[in-house]
């Protein structure tokens, strides 16, 4: 990664944090962006803060123009930035809920893939890895909001993916299940850490995504999830035990939405798409 400039979103925040960590491990040249990144934040000389407002369209356009400007070129997008809602029913979901999901999980990748790409394209094996959620494959009670947005980012990079083969650039999308956060700590007390998922983990495959070696992978969704993928599938890869089998813990209110929902059939072991 020594010659390529990377441009981090949600570079300071739980998972983001092990991103930028790990590509400046890598010898890369990263400018990592949130609303409140300091140079501080990542005391490491290949390290450029960018404060940005994601969901502001001109301040995106005028952060990757000025990360062109001041790296020269840019290599690799890594679209971390999301955020989480959930504990209600798609009838009980208010507008500005729906409107800040819309917002951290579509509209900000969006903006910045849009801003993004052509530079993505100059490079010549451009790359952009985007964070989903292992959610956005499947319905899930209570959790509309954020899995609707998240299943569009999905389409999103894939369509990206099509549009944008001729230049070598390649677009995939991680999916990862419950990570091992200081905040998912705070709000999850008595879980089990143990199976939640290790954000140096995801991090790695985004690195992997980023590298020579992953040349001929595009339009592809990884689901990552630690413990709770091995517990629900089988090493065979049969179907999950249920739906929110990987979820026990991640908002106790929409288990309860969950449980006051109609079973359907057992839902089939997440799907791996590629073309
Ligand atoms: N945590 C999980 O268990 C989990 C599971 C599955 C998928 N994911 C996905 O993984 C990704 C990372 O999750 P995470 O838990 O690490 O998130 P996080 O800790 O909440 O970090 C979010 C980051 O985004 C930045 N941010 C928030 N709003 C912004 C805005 N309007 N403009 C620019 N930056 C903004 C925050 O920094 P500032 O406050 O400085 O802006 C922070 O750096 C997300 O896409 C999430 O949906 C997470």
């Amino acid at each position: 990664m020594k010659d390529k400039v990377v441009f981090i979103t949600g570079a300071k925040g739980g998972l983001g944090m092990f991103v930028t960590q790990r590509f400046l491990a890598a010898g890369a040249t990263v400018v990592g962006a949130s609303r409140s990144i300091a140079r501080e934040d990542f005391p490491d000389s290949n390290f450029v803060a960018m404060p940005v407002d994601f969901t502001k369209a001109a301040a995106v356009r005028e952060a990757v123009e000025s990360v062109v400007k001041r790296c020269g070129k840019l290599d690799v997008l890594v679209h971390v930035l999301g955020g989480f809602a959930g504990g209600k029913t798609i009838a009980d979901t208010d507008d500005a809920t729906w409107q800040q999901m819309q917002d951290l999980n579509l509209t900000s990748a969006f903006y910045v893939l849009r801003a993004a790409i052509p530079h993505l394209r100059k490079s010549g094996n451009g790359r952009i890895i985007a964070i989903g959620s292992l959610t956005a494959v499947e319905p899930n009670a209570g959790l509309g909001a954020y899995v609707t947005f998240k299943a569009a980012l999905a389409m999103l990079v894939r369509t990206v993916a099509l549009e944008n083969k001729d230049a070598g650039l390649t677009a995939n999308v991680i999916l990862p299940g419950t990570m091992d956060t200081p905040a998912n700590r705070k709000a999850m007390p008595k879980a089990d850490f143990s199976k939640w998922l290790q954000p140096a983990n995801v991090a790695d495959l985004a690195l992997w995504l980023a590298d020579e070696r992953s040349a001929q992978v595009t339009g592809a969704l990884f689901p990552i999830d630690g413990k709770f993928l091995l517990d629900s599938c089988g090493a065979a890869g049969g179907p999950r035990k249920t739906s929110t089998g990987h979820w026990p813990t991640i908002m106790k209110a929409a288990a309860a939405v969950k449980s006051q929902s109609t079973s359907g059939p057992v839902p089939q072991r997440t799907p791996f798409y590629t073309f």
